[in-house]
């Protein structure tokens, strides 16, 4: 637990600031608000795998959500969203479960779900502003419910405890958004620490930073493509996991989660599952092995051993998880054509969204460039790139 102060700013783009605490003056008047943020972050592998039970390496990035708050007396939110262009307005001591998934749901699931734990705050004047592209899976989600907890715990006086803060935020998330994820997203926006991606194993939630190495460097690329329902085809591929453990209980009843399946096991038992269960524990098993292959990789330097993984990992996810699309295909495809790029991969959730690649260190501009272009040749949206310089968890600034 540490004390409530100040963080750094180290990361987070000083425009942005000040765009937030301009629209809080004009929309909340004086005095100056105080300044929460929490980073996106994008998962280097181990997708699909944290609500098995497994292990995951997300990093932070250098994009952020950005809350320019003031307590008020009482317990009422009044939230303006600058991306949305909207005020809107409710009372903290109303709330239950469950709410929307508009923006203001994640705020005030994040209020819900500390005052379920019994701890007390006030209510708040806020402006929600970031620079964390909106649905792209980055967790722009997460980022605002770790920010809006750290805005809510500094109003109320509450000690900050940045595991128990992303739980919390998962809470809000799973009950009161009504969207089905594991920790990751929220344990990468609380904890994360600048530099380094995040080895975390979501059963135990024991976590080793790992830097990546000197000469490579991460790169994010938006596909443009959003899909509307990636939250029912998440959810299928949750059930469709637990009902494999179900099936595997039958030949070791020790089995919790996917987790504990090894390939022997899940090899023995594939004729008595159902083929679509099958297919879906195939890549769970196989792809909790590569987040401590890949950090091992990392630690020793061996980019083309990590580079490798992540390849492996998106085929994976196309052909037996069904979860990427034809956008993130090509994208990664396009990556791994490039001089420089060692691997590349999807990230998050899937259909649609972005891909991570691992590139050399001076090839990044012309490697962005070129992918950009070639993709932009084929497919009409709105693609992009940028390179990660992962920032510090969520943090209150000075
Ligand atoms: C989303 C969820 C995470 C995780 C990933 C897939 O980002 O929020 O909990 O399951 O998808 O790895």
């Amino acid at each position: 637990m540490t004390p409530d102060l100040g963080g750094s700013r180290q990361g987070v783009d000083p425009a942005l600031l000040q765009r937030a605490e301009r629209r809080f003056a004009e929309e909340f008047g004086a005095p100056r608000p105080r300044l929460a943020v929490a980073p996106g972050r994008v998962n280097l592998i181990g997708e699909h795998t944290d609500y098995n039970d497994g292990f995951v390496l997300p990093m932070a990035i250098g994009r952020c959500t950005a809350l320019a708050y003031r307590p008020r007396a009482d317990r009422r939110l009044r939230a303006h969203a600058v991306a949305f262009r909207e005020t809107r307005e409710l009372d903290l001591a109303d709330l239950a479960p469950p709410g929307g998934s508009d923006w203001l749901s994640y705020v005030a699931g994040v209020a819900w779900a500390l005052t379920e734990e019994g701890l007390e705050f006030p209510g708040l004047d806020v402006v929600v502003d970031g620079d964390v592209p909106i649905g792209a899976g980055l967790s722009s989600s997460a980022s605002l419910e770790l920010a809006a907890a750290r805005a809510f715990a500094a109003a109320g006086g509450l000690p900050w405890d940045a595991v128990r803060m992303a739980k919390l935020g998962q809470k809000a998330e799973n009950r009161y958004v009504g969207m089905n994820c594991g920790l990751m997203d929220q344990f990468a926006c609380a904890v994360s620490r600048e530099g380094c991606a995040l080895l975390l194993d979501c059963r135990s939630l024991a976590v080793e930073p790992v830097p990546v190495p000197p000469g490579a460097t991460v790169v994010v690329m938006d596909t443009g493509a959003r899909r509307a329902l990636a939250g029912s085809a998440y959810n299928d591929r949750r059930a469709a996991c637990e009902a494999a453990v179900e099936g595997l209980k039958a030949l070791d009843p020790g089995i919790r989660a996917l987790r504990d399946v090894s390939a022997e096991l899940l090899q023995r038992a594939a004729p008595t599952l159902d083929p679509m269960v099958r297919k879906r524990a195939l890549h769970v098993v196989p792809e909790n092995l590569r987040p401590r292959e890949m950090a091992a990789a990392l630690s020793a330097g061996d980019l083309g051993r990590a580079g490798r993984l992540m390849n492996d990992s998106h085929a994976s996810l196309r052909d037996l998880y069904e979860v990427s699309c034809p956008e993130l295909d090509l994208l990664t495809d396009l990556a791994r054509a490039q001089p420089g790029c060692y691997g590349a991969r999807m990230t998050g959730a899937g259909f649609g969204g972005c891909a991570v690649a691992l590139v050399q260190e001076g090839d990044v501009a012309a490697f962005g460039a070129a992918v950009l272009a070639a993709y932009r040749a084929q497919v009409d949206l709105k693609a992009g790139w940028f390179a990660c310089r992962p920032m510090a968890g969520a943090r209150l600034l000075d």
